[in-house]
């Protein structure tokens, strides 16, 4: 059964009325088969999943997308149901204005300090600010057991973890891996902004980051963070491209353990992202 919620007080009474475990899907709609991988990870593990679709404008700096970040609820809708069973039960809280998810009056910002000054944040300043602060808002009205978030948004995991656990908060986390297409490009509701020579030109954000994993595969720490170096150095169109200890978003240390490498990479207007994750063997 699908069930749709357009308004904060209808979404509260719902909820009071809801029991067992909860799984919460957080998105922005526009879902593709990435979001879709999160949302039969929860139907799976829980009696109940909550999706949330809410364009956040508290996460988009002045100039960005907000006004043509796609909006697509109805087809949606159809694919949540195509992953769905007979048993599953899915709520759907699709706020139909601001004020249906943050009320008349909001006037909170939560900032996590930490990893907030690197990678995506260095160039978005703000962003993680209104990302923490619309999840922890919806982590308030849907009391979720777990809730599912992508590995593509490595930063986002890592800052909303630390609020997590800062704040107490009683929700479990799970990161699920990046879903590709074809070509090893990480499914983003952004991709669609890309022609077909932009798409091939894209493929060099996953490619170098593959690149980058060989190397340290084979312990050279030393030559990864070198090449990550000149590969940014010879093409404009990376914004970042770095590797930092996957635990704290910090240079590397004697006690790293796993790194992420991550890039950003601009096509045309479009701003695309990209991580992998590696165990250092420490083979040097
Ligand atoms: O990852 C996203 O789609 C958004 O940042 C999130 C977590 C739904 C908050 O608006």
């Amino acid at each position: 059964m699908i069930e749709i919620i357009n308004t904060l007080q209808d979404f509260k009474n719902k909820r009071e009325r809801l029991s067992g475990s909860i799984g919460l899907v957080p998105t922005m709609g526009n879902l593709h088969e990435g979001h879709l991988s999160l949302l039969k990870e929860s139907l799976k593990e829980n009696d109940q999943t909550i999706l949330t679709i809410f364009v956040n404008p508290k996460q988009f700096l002045q100039g960005e997308d907000l006004d043509k970040y796609p909006r697509t609820f109805e087809q949606d809708i159809e694919k949540i149901k195509s992953c769905m069973h007979e048993d599953d039960h899915v709520i759907v809280f699709h706020p139909t204005n601001d004020h249906e998810i943050y009320g008349t009056s909001f006037n909170t910002t939560i900032k996590v300090e930490s990893m907030n000054n690197v990678l995506c944040a260095k160039f978005r300043p703000g962003h993680f600010d209104g990302v923490t602060t619309v999840v922890y808002r919806i982590f308030s009205l849907c009391r979720p057991t777990i809730s599912y978030f992508g590995q593509k948004d490595y930063q986002q995991y890592q800052i909303i973890k630390k609020m997590r656990d800062d704040l107490l908060l009683e929700t479990k986390l799970k990161m699920m891996p990046i879903t590709r297409d074809e070509n090893g490009l990480a499914l983003s509701s952004r991709n669609r902004y890309l022609d077909h020579d932009q798409r091939e030109e894209a493929q060099i954000l996953p490619q170098t980051l593959k690149e980058i994993e060989s190397i340290l595969k084979r312990g050279k720490v030393e030559d990864a963070l070198s090449k990550a170096i000149e590969i940014k150095s010879k093409y404009s169109a990376w914004q970042y491209l770095e590797i930092l200890d996957s635990k704290n978003l910090e240079p590397l240390s004697d006690t790293t353990k796993e790194v992420v490498i991550a890039g950003a990479f601009i096509v045309g207007s479009t701003r695309l992202i990209d991580n992998r994750l590696v165990l250092l063997n420490h083979a040097e």
